[in-house]
């Protein structure tokens, strides 16, 4: 196991991942690969020379609780079809582990292609990556924002347009906290007009809200629209936003949306009629168990003082027995107590995002108490809505 060195060895990379998520094989793809992988921040597995598995982890932050936490994500993952069933991904996975911690990304997280693969290597579920389909003509009955129109959005509002969006992901549990690589990948600036972005604008270029979409081609004329992104905090750009994309309405049947499980526009729309074609939950993995509990942000008023057991069979370092208090909105988690409460750090994981109350962490055996009423204590530090997330990664 160690990072990939020659050219070759990073050429071998991109050819395992174009054999695993079926890309083209071609000059230009691996030419662009080369460019961008992240060398320092890979590692592979090697049989007989060859590179048989490897797995980027991307740099990004994640909010939790209004606070940005530093993350690593992994993708891709991939293991070349004749080396697999043996454990590589895997080795490649785990390996990543004490780099991360040394580096500061306390959590990690991934969009699993096989849950079972992640939750051995200490990884749980998380939030969601959930799409909601609407009929387009839906949003005209959303009230008209007296006055207030999107504009087509140009290169210059980028800046502006990431503040808002950093604004608008801190409230919203799960988002990630995109580095300018990230940025680039989604809406490069050179190709900035061929993307369908619209903002509402404020004073000294400032920008209120935006939503970034794509046209979806369909049969046997139009188009749907799929919504990417729409931030925005103030509810009459949010009614701005969403009229401009229902405005489309003539060639877009349906809107497809990256959401949260429970869509606001459900409190505006008339009906409930909003279908759910594809669902995925990422996973997290806390790889740092005391810098993760300070690097988020909790509910105010909320006094939580519970002694853990924690297992985990990778990381040695977040193996044993914490203290862990939350109060006047910070965490601390500190060697020592009883270990009252006996977890692994999968379930850990899931408490920590808010995915999973620790009722129901307990209810599913992956949670013990010695004092049941330290459950709702726990829940409360953690509690909000199911967090989700915008970035497929
Ligand atoms: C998924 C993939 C990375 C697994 O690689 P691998 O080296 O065979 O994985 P491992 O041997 O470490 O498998 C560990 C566990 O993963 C799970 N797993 C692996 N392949 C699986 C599959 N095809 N279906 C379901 N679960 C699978 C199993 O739980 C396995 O444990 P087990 O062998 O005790 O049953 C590989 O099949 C691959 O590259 N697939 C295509 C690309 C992809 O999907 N990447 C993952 C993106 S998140």
């Amino acid at each position: 196991m160690r990072v990939p060195e020659t050219e070759e060895e990073w050429r071998a990379c991109y050819a395992v991942s174009a054999r695993s998520f079926n890309l083209p094989l071609t000059e230009a793809k691996e030419q662009e690969f080369l460019e961008k992988v992240h060398r320092d921040r890979s590692l592979a597995a090697f049989v007989d020379g060859e590179v048989a598995a490897w797995a980027q982890v991307r740099p990004f932050g994640q909010f939790f609780g209004g606070r940005s936490v530093a993350m690593g994500g992994y993708s891709p993952v991939a293991a070349a079809p004749e080396h697999r069933g043996l454990g590589l991904a895997t080795l490649v996975t785990v390996a990543h582990f004490p780099l991360m911690r040394e580096r500061g990304e306390v959590i990690s997280g991934l969009y699993p292609a096989s849950t079972q693969l992640y939750r051995n290597a200490g990884f749980e579920l998380g939030g969601a990556f959930t799409h909601r389909e609407f009929q387009t003509r839906s949003l005209h009955h959303i009230q008209a924002p007296g006055g207030l129109r999107a504009r087509r959005a140009k290169v210059e509002d980028l800046p502006a347009i990431k503040d808002c969006y950093r604004r608008f992901a801190s409230t919203q549990p799960g988002w990630l906290d995109r580095p300018d690589v990230w940025w680039e990948k989604l809406l490069p600036v050179e190709s900035f007009d061929e993307h369908h972005v619209y903002v509402v604008g404020a004073g000294g270029g400032a920008v209120r809200g935006y939503v970034r979409y794509l046209h979806v081609p369909r049969e046997p004329w139009g188009y749907n629209v799929a919504v990417q992104e729409l931030c925005a905090e103030e509810p009459e750009v949010v009614l701005a936003l969403w009229r401009l994309v229902g405005s489309s309405s003539t060639q877009a049947e349906f809107v497809k949306a990256v959401a949260p499980p429970e869509h606001p526009l459900l409190l505006l729309l008339p009906d409930q009629e909003m279908k759910t074609p594809s669902e995925i939950r990422w996973m997290t993995r806390i790889v740092d168990a005391p810098a993760a509990i300070a690097a988020r942000g909790y509910p105010p008023g909320v006094e939580v003082s519970v002694d853990i057991d924690l297992d985990d069979a990778h990381c040695e370092w977040n193996q044993g027995r914490w203290r862990l208090t939350v109060e006047d909105g910070r965490g601390v988690l500190e060697r020592g107590g009883a270990g009252e409460v006996t977890m692994s750090v999968n379930a850990l994981a899931t408490l920590y995002t808010g995915y999973a109350s620790a009722t129901t962490l307990q209810q599913a055996g992956l949670l013990a108490s010695a004092s049941p009423e330290t459950l709702p204590e726990l829940t409360a530090a953690f509690a909000g809505p199911t967090p989700w997330c915008v970035d497929f990664y």
